[in-house]
């Protein structure tokens, strides 16, 4: 199922969301496995080790996990040595590039853009919805607002990463910016709940479990008018749902949490499983 994306031939449009590859060490392995897309990171400016451990709970039987990573990330300059070589490993295979950058101010984000820019990755994804943040993106309106604002300017493909959980009006409010700045969306994050066996307390929920609420906002998008690229992201993990994703309005298809249940042979699993369901239909 080849695509083109912002002018570039993409093998096909399934590949791994952000939070497998923090660092990227994983990326030369990760695109042998015949991906059309990687999202590397969250990378954050400052190194961080993230919260205590335990920070996941899995639910094998609810094909969904429990995660409070905290954001861990040997940090923006460590990962710039190594970008050249990461693009270099993931260009040989066609490999669509996304750097995702969390920050926890303005200036943070506009640092890492304005030094990411020379490289040659395809895209950038705003990661300002994690469970993390505990919601300042999304509490503050205005200040989001002036991000979304200010980073106009970036020559290269930019997604926002939307939260789930979230109310419409907020929805309503951030599609509509990015439809007319121009930025693409990832829809979605993972949706933040309770849980005690989590050193912090609370995590985010991803995996199957969320799969119905990320195609409605998908869908919802669409319906408001959003013209520009979707990935579409939360508790795929049958090869039915790409293409489901797909027809409620995604472009590229990615997963993060059968990954983490499946390593690499999710990827082959899932391509198997959309050629016989594509099989199925012709
Ligand atoms: C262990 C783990 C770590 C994650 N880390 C990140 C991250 O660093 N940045 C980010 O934007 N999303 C992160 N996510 C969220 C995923 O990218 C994705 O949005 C979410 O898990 C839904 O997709 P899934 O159901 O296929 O896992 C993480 C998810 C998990 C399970």
């Amino acid at each position: 199922m080849p695509i083109e994306i912002n002018g570039r031939l993409i093998k096909n449009p399934i590949g791994l969301g952000a939070g497998i590859d923090k660092d990227g060490f994983l990326t030369p392995r990760i695109v042998r496995t015949g991906i059309g897309f990687i999202t590397i990171g969250s990378v954050t400016l400052k190194p961080r080790t993230g919260n205590p451990k335990p920070r996941i709970i899995k639910y094998p039987g609810l094909k969904a996990m429990v995660n409070a990573m905290g954001l861990p990330s040997r940090g923006f300059l460590d990962f710039l040595v190594r970008l050249p070589g990461l693009v270099k490993e993931a260009r040989k295979l066609g490999v669509y590039v996304i750097v995702s950058l969390a920050g926890f101010s303005i200036g943070e984000f506009l640092y890492m853009l304005d030094r990411i820019r020379v490289y040659d990755i395809d895209a950038v994804e705003l990661n300002i919805s994690s469970p993390t943040y505990h919601g300042s993106w999304l509490t503050d309106r205005k200040y989001l607002g002036d991000l979304l604002r200010l980073i106009e300017y970036f020559p290269k493909a930019l997604f926002v990463k939307l939260p789930l959980g979230a109310d419409m009006d907020f929805y309503r409010w951030i599609v509509d910016i990015a439809n007319k700045r121009g930025y693409g969306l990832t829809i979605a994050n993972t949706l933040p709940i309770r849980e005690s066996r989590i050193s912090v307390g609370y995590g985010g929920l991803s995996g199957y479990p969320i799969y119905p609420l990320v195609k409605a906002l998908i869908s919802k998008a669409r319906k408001w008018g959003f013209g520009d690229l979707i990935i579409g992201l939360g508790g795929v993990m049958y090869g039915w749902q790409i293409l489901d994703l797909m027809r409620n309005g995604a472009n590229l298809v990615g997963v993060v949490t059968a990954f983490g249940f499946e390593g690499p042979f999710a990827f082959g699993r899932l391509f198997r499983e959309l050629s016989m369901e594509v099989g199925e239909r012709h």
